[in-house]
């Protein structure tokens, strides 16, 4: 199959991790007799450097003719980065959050688990290790808190900012149908989470998430509120399945869940339109303090790309090639800086990147 990938290296440690993973997929071109046509656009700093926006409507464009969009990583070190001195809708996030708008990707899937080699990273107590975990949080990603009117202005003399959380209802049963349909495909429970004692957009959620629930009764449906759910995370991961919910929820529960899993330059994500397209891009950020040492875990990116084959391309068989590689590389005992352990051979970013694609 020919497939066109629009690639976005970002800021920080994203231009090394994505070589990486497009050395994984080239292998995996050769071995499965497919070819991938990749095409760079600015994306976050280097944007706003080039072009003096974090992302261009041209760059918009390349990316919508594509399949599927890679991504490594955008921005810098907040306090220090000159990037930040510019007014907020000029920095670079705001080229991640217009590409997930303009791109339609309202569903973000973030699977946190616990890799069975990797267990002594998990900073929980070892009985509640011991039991592992592998949830998929399921984030709505362009409605919400991060995309309502917002303004700062004076109110009687006293400076006054207002957000606002808006959802409508056809907002919330796109991303509760997802959210179901993998759970069809996983272990086949939702725990929607909200804050419906307090909020009227989540009282909406619960009440639509209900309304869902009705055409998936394999599937089964609990409601957390989001306190106690930050709670349960760390008491009992082992509970979850499919963890579905609003944008500044699943923002803060994923990144959550991440550390919980030990191990954040492992974990990958996916953001998906209602077509087969999307973007596929690690969970961690840009970590501009290991920038160009060769020191970054490229792991968490070449799983996004493992997912980039089983989600935008149908290429389930060469998605478990490429997990399945990363899985022998670990039991064989490499590690890149974030992950050693004692016993373990420590190697860089490139060299577990070459270990990966030779082992496919
Ligand atoms: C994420 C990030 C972004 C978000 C930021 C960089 C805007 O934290 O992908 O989780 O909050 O969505
Ligand atoms: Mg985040």
């Amino acid at each position: 199959m020919n497939k066109k990938i629009t690639v976005i290296r970002g800021d920080g440690i994203g231009p090394e991790i994505v070589t990486e993973a497009i050395k994984v997929l080239d292998k995996v071109c050769e071995k499965f007799g497919h070819s991938f046509e990749y095409t760079d656009i600015l994306m976050g700093g280097c944007s706003i450097d080039a072009c003096g926006v974090p992302l261009t409507d041209e760059a918009v464009a390349t990316a919508k003719a594509a399949d599927a969009v890679l991504l490594g990583a955008i921005g810098g070190n907040t306090s220090t980065s000159p990037w930040y001195k510019l007014e907020p809708k000029l920095r670079p996030e705001a080229g991640l959050l217009k590409i997930r708008k303009e791109l339609g990707l309202f569903a973000n899937l973030r699977p946190a688990l616990l890799f069975d080699e990797l267990k002594d990273a998990c900073p929980l107590r070892a009985e509640i290790a011991e039991k592992g975990f592998d949830m998929m949080i399921m984030r709505e990603l362009t409605g919400g808190l991060y995309f309502g009117d917002r303004r700062t202005e004076v109110v009687d003399g006293l400076e006054t900012a207002v957000d606002t959380l808006i959802y409508n209802e056809n907002e919330i049963r796109r991303i509760a149908r997802k959210g179901f349909d993998i759970a069809m495909k996983r272990r086949k429970k939702v725990t929607s989470v909200d804050k419906a004692n307090v909020l009227d957009s989540s009282r909406l959620w619960r009440k639509i998430v209900n309304e869902v629930a009705k055409d998936y009764p394999e599937v089964e449906l609990e409601h957390m509120l989001v306190d106690n759910a930050a709670m349960q995370l760390v008491r009992d991961p082992a509970q979850f399945d499919v963890v579905l919910t609003e944008n500044m929820f699943g923002d803060i529960l994923s990144d959550e869940a991440a550390m919980v899993s030990g191990s954040l330059g492992m974990l990958a994500s996916a953001s998906l339109n209602d077509t087969k397209f999307g973007l596929y891009e690690p969970s961690h950020g840009s970590a501009p303090d290991i920038a160009g040492q060769d020191k970054a875990n490229p792991l968490a990116t070449i799983l996004s790309a493992a997912m980039m084959l089983r989600y935008s391309f149908d290429m389930d068989k060469e998605a478990d090639a490429v997990e399945a590689a990363v899985s022998t590389v670990l039991k064989e005992g490499y590690r890149t800086g974030d992950i050693k352990a004692e016993g373990c051979t420590v190697v860089g970013c490139r060299q577990m990147g070459d270990l990966i694609a030779s082992r496919i």
